[in-house]
């Protein structure tokens, strides 16, 4: 596999109030070409410093680092031709139609002649948003402006694509959409996609790998599949005399990677969706359920429980 992105002790301080701030600190990061990439953290753990690096719109502090075989201090301008950047913030034209904004943009890239016309209505074709290539960008919802952004860079061909926390804000119909876009794009273009998020299990079913960054810190790197599988589910139980009995009946369920109590009711968390046994095993020791729910755990507590503090 080849090699996409590559860091070596990549770090960035900042010097704020005459504080010093490890935005990125120490980072060893790989990423391999046709990945989707998933870069998770909390907000303020340097996701958004590590792209901007990446990128070569800032100077690390110390340590190197290449993207596509690029060296982002020396060779960054011949980064962002390979690569597209959609920023948490960005903002297009309002009066202007889909097709006038990317014409705009794409001018400012120095895209000119015949084949300007071609890429984007071929980009705008690819993001789903032929219908509406003449209508002004300020009648578009929040996932149209995400698909168009999309387009926008699409029409330089990137070989690798950052994007900054893709899904706040969308709606959860919009959320979905994007994912099948981006997972489209990864399959028919080969594209390598580097994904930032603060929630994991609205990129779990896209990301080939995770990479986890707490306080400028890579802490784990692996496949989502590994991570699910030790804590991906979390099921909240409330019963009827709930007792160590019970507790130690619930634990001879397999996959179980931990149980908290919580203002009297357990929280579970497991590799699997294992509701049924828990209600079977409740049923079995004559108590009675109350609640039974799944919920999607947070960041922070898986975290924590992979982790410790
Ligand atoms: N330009 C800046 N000057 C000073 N501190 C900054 C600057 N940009 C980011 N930071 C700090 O660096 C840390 C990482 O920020 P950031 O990379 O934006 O995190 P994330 O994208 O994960 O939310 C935070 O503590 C943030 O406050
Ligand atoms: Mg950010």
């Amino acid at each position: 596999m080849q090699v996409m992105i590559e860091t070596e002790s990549l770090t960035k301080i900042y010097y704020a109030d005459g504080r010093e701030i490890h935005a990125v600190d120490d980072l060893y990061l790989k990423v391999f070409e046709g990945e989707i990439f998933g870069y998770l953290g909390p907000n303020g753990s340097g996701k958004t410093t590590t792209i901007l690096m990446l990128l070569g719109l800032i100077q690390p502090t110390s340590g190197d680092g290449w993207v596509g075989g690029y060296n982002i201090i020396r060779e960054s301008r011949k980064i962002r031709g390979i690569a597209g950047y959609i920023p948490e913030r960005y903002s297009f034209y309002y009066n202007l139609s889909a097709y006038r904004n990317l014409e705009y943009f794409a001018k400012l890239n120095h895209l000119s002649g015949n084949e300007i016309k071609e890429r984007i209505e071929r980009s705008i074709e690819i993001v789903g948003l032929n219908d509406w290539i003449n209508t002004p960008v300020g009648a578009f919802s929040r996932g149209m402006k995400q698909r168009l952004a999309l387009a926008n860079i699409l029409i330089r061909n990137p070989k690798i694509i950052f994007l900054d926390e893709p899904t706040v804000g969308l709606d959860p119909k919009s959320k979905a959409d994007f994912r099948e876009l981006i997972k489209r794009l990864n399959r028919e273009f080969n594209l390598t996609i580097f994904l930032s998020s603060h929630m994991l299990h609205e990129v779990k079913e896209l990301c080939h790998r995770i990479g986890f960054l707490n306080k400028g810190k890579l802490i784990a790197v692996d496949t989502v599949e590994s991570f699910m599988g030790k804590m991906g589910y979390k099921i909240i139980l409330e019963v009827t005399d709930l007792d160590d009995k019970l507790i130690d009946a619930l634990n001879e369920i397999g996959d179980i990677s931990k149980i908290k109590i919580d203002d009297g009711r357990l929280i579970i968390y497991s590799g699997r969706d294992i509701r049924l046994e828990i209600s079977r095993k409740v049923a079995e020791m004559n108590r009675y359920i109350l609640t039974l729910t799944l919920e999607p755990p947070t960041l922070e507590e898986i975290f924590f429980n992979i982790y410790g503090e």
